[in-house]
């Protein structure tokens, strides 16, 4: 089979991690886009230097010229600010909507056949508005953020439990905002629910309670928490590695179930908006949506999570 080709289009702090994370697991030949003259080239030289040591064998290189993305089988988009202190995600949206439309453009005219995940915030609407641009089916364009938030919520049950992240699996659903959705019943420890163990740990039902609804408050606000310490940017060790697992489901069609920023099509009740839900990745891209049922109280977060979306998203228009 031929080599694989990844495009990265944005080559600041997370377009430098993608770019040695893709290497090293040799998912393809890497190119690294940005604006910035020598930016992608001086990182990918960098990168490229190590392989002997890491014993990659992929080519690296940098572009500042759209038609090196050509032939990409996926391409990731990091290109846009990121967030200084105080600052939300949605602050970004009008300096990052210029930015998104120009990359979605290069990308439907030199990489018409390519999957694309978008990091770009605000998530929701920069993945709206990449699909919209490229015209691309919406199974090809998919948006990073539950992974990201679920492997936060799965960290800090770990770390409260003292118990392995190996062995914690818990899922975040909705939007990439204060509004996402921790699904609390369903998160456990290799099948023993996280609720219970709390319970056990404080001997104290209404203590669990409070220790979770603080593991919730800090997943929701754990973007903030890195931006608040970095204070020049935001996170991107975590992005990085969360959108890689991502394009490798694709790329090596895993069909991993992840939770993925994808358009809903009447699934989950909504239509026509990119939102967080279960999603089967694979060599189709999204390939399923898995719908589950939510208890009263998850339906009710849910909705409001769509709400705040559909605001943002509208305000686009
Ligand atoms: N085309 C390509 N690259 C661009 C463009 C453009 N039109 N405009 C800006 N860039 C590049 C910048 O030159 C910079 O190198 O995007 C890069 C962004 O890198 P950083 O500022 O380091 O931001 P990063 O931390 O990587 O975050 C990127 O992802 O998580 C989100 O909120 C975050 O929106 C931000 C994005």
């Amino acid at each position: 089979m031929a080599r694989r080709k990844i495009s990265l289009i944005g080559g600041g702090q997370i377009g430098g991690v993608l770019a040695q994370l893709a290497a090293q697991r040799e998912l393809g030949d890497v190119v690294l886009f940005d604006i910035v003259e020598g930016l992608p080239q001086g990182k990918t030289l960098d990168i490229a230097e190590a392989s002997p040591v890491d014993n990659f064998d992929v080519s690296v290189g940098g572009a500042n010229d759209f038609t090196a993305i050509k032939g990409s089988d996926i391409v990731i988009i990091t290109a846009g600010l990121p967030r200084k202190p105080g600052m939300s995600r949605d602050d970004l949206i009008s300096t990052n909507a210029k930015i998104m439309q120009s990359v979605a453009e290069g990308i439907r005219d030199n990489a018409p056949d390519a999957f694309v995940l978008v990091i770009s915030n605000p998530l929701d609407a920069m993945v709206t508005l990449c699909q919209r641009v490229t015209g691309f089916p919406s199974n090809r364009v998919i948006g990073m953020a539950g992974v990201l938030d679920s492997a936060r919520f799965a960290s800090f049950i770990a770390w409260e439990l003292g118990v392995s992240v190996r062995d914690v699996n818990a899922m975040v659903l909705g939007g990439h905002g204060d509004t996402m959705v921790p699904i609390v019943r369903y998160a456990n420890v290799n099948g023993i629910p996280v609720m219970e163990m709390l319970e056990r740990k404080y001997n104290d039902p209404k203590k669990a309670k409070e220790v979770m609804a603080a593991i919730i408050k800090r997943t929701q606000n754990a973007g903030g928490e890195v931006v608040g310490l970095l204070k020049t940017g935001s996170a991107f060790y975590s992005p990085a590695s969360s959108a890689i697992c991502m394009a490798e489901a694709i790329l090596r069609d895993q069909k991993r179930l992840l939770p993925a920023c994808a358009m809903l099509h009447g699934e989950f009740g909504v239509d026509g908006y990119y939102i967080g839900v279960p999603c089967v990745l694979g060599a189709g891209g999204v390939e399923r949506i898995v719908e589950f049922s939510l208890d009263a109280e998850e339906q009710a977060l849910f909705d409001s999570s769509v709400a705040a979306v559909k605001e943002l998203v509208d305000s686009m228009k």
